[in-house]
């Protein structure tokens, strides 16, 4: 999920001059919103390293964003602005390509089999949402360093931003639903390597404001792209990060429905070999008397192996592929951080029967909606950029009963 967005900042660039109403930004501006979309810390835009013959000290991950407005300017999407020195802004091109749903309107972009996707914010539309959910699953935005008058939340709003979008879920969430929110360890203090305490504070507002309990903090391990570059590569006090949380909470615990019969993993074959033999062979009390073995435990043939709470998933997956490519012949701009598709469903899975209506408010490129779907579960996404949106309907374009209400404009 990180890779691709550590790599290549094109997506961060285009997405951060979607933000702000004016389309219009200063390079310092562009830089920090671009790095605080792509999750890396400021300190690691502004570092300078050794460029050409003369070893001129430059920022490279600065000079990767100047080189992608040189581009966007190349596709007619971006100008310099007039009198305004290192001052760009969307032409009327950029703008209709890049443009967020106004706030206030709502739009059915496209309706499947099992679901509906809209374009437009999330707080509104599930303010006025009246049908049980079993599972809301998504990935919110990820937080900014600074505050902002515009654009995607700061670290310090975000606790009040992310409860504000999931509380009127939550209202309407049966007894026992569950929420799971993917989301970023990969955050610092700011000019340290010590990490944000931001996730402890949003999970205690989430039980304490919403009466959520958290169930876990489930680990998925990646191929992440290796950082954070900063505290990693260049200072070595920090090792590269291998996983990220997903936090899953639940409103009834004692009710959850969420069932681990339906995520079985088949048995290795020793363990296999084990049960066949009888299991157990002698009596043993382990780990200083807090656990027992009795003779003959694990005997009992058993359907599969119960998933363990932290899951291998590959950041990049077939069908993201898929769905960029296509993005991109169409003209729209492509998702940078979508959720492979085989998690969702292992979670949609795990955490809700046929036809259970699943949300995804953060909706991006409809990763969420695509695998309820193919679990059979009927779901809604919300998604605030026309592009990822209209793009994310690609991806359901093999259905026979996908129905595309928003038009392309390129
Ligand atoms: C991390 S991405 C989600 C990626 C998604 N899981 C996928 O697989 O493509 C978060 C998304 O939330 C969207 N977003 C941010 N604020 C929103 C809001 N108020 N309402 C709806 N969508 C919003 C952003 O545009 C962004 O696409």
């Amino acid at each position: 999920m990180f890779s691709d967005r550590q790599l290549d900042l094109f997506d961060h660039v285009g997405g951060a001059f979607a933000q702000p109403e004016s389309g219009r930004l200063t390079m310092q501006e562009l830089y920090r919103i671009a790095a605080g979309r792509a999750g890396i810390p400021m300190q690691e835009m502004n570092t300078r390293s050794p460029v050409g013959e003369k070893k001129t000290q430059r920022s490279l991950l600065q000079r990767q964003v100047r080189w992608h407005c040189q581009s966007l300017k190349a596709q007619g999407l971006l100008e310099r602005v007039e009198d305004a020195r290192g001052v760009w802004q969307l032409t009327e091109a950029g703008k209709q390509k890049l443009r967020k749903a106004r706030s206030g309107v709502s739009v059915l972009a496209f309706d499947t089999k099992l679901g509906i996707a809209i374009w437009g914010d999330a707080h509104r539309v599930f303010s006025s949402w009246n049908e049980p959910i079993f599972l809301c699953l998504t990935s919110p935005p990820y937080p900014l360093r600074r505050h902002r008058a515009y654009g995607g939340p700061s670290e310090a709003e975000y606790t009040d931003f992310i409860t504000r979008h999931v509380e009127p879920i939550v209202k309407n969430l049966v007894p026992g639903g569950n929420i799971v929110l993917s989301v970023s360890p990969n955050i610092f203090e700011e000019g340290s390597p010590a990490r944000s305490l931001y996730l402890d504070r949003l999970t205690i507002a989430l039980c304490d404001r919403l009466g959520l309990r958290l169930m876990d903090k489930l680990i998925w391990v990646s191929n992440q792209a290796p950082g954070p570059f900063q505290w990693a590569s260049k200072h070595r006090m920090q090792l590269n990060t291998g996983y990220e949380y997903l936090l899953w909470f639940c409103n009834d615990p004692r009710q959850c429905i969420a069932d681990n019969r339906r995520v079985l993993e088949p048995h290795t074959e020793k363990h296999k070999k084990f049960i066949a033999a009888g299991g157990v062979k002698k009596a043993r009390v382990c780990s200083d008397g807090a656990h027992r073995q009795v003779l003959g435990a694990y005997s009992n043939p058993t359907e599969g192996r119960i998933m363990r709470n932290v899951i291998y998933e590959a950041n990049t997956c077939a069908s993201q592929r898929a769905y960029k490519k296509r993005a991109r012949e169409l003209g729209l701009e492509a998702h940078g951080a979508p959720m492979p598709l085989a998690l969702a469903r292992k979670l949609i899975r795990f955490m809700t029967e046929a036809e259970q209506l699943v949300v995804d408010p953060f909706g991006g490129s409809m990763t969420t909606g695509l695998a309820a779907e193919s679990e059979g579960r009927r779901w809604a996404s919300t998604e605030l950029v026309y592009d990822y949106v209209r793009g994310g309907a690609e991806r359901f374009t093999t259905d026979d009963d996908v129905e595309i209400h928003l038009p392309l404009t390129t």
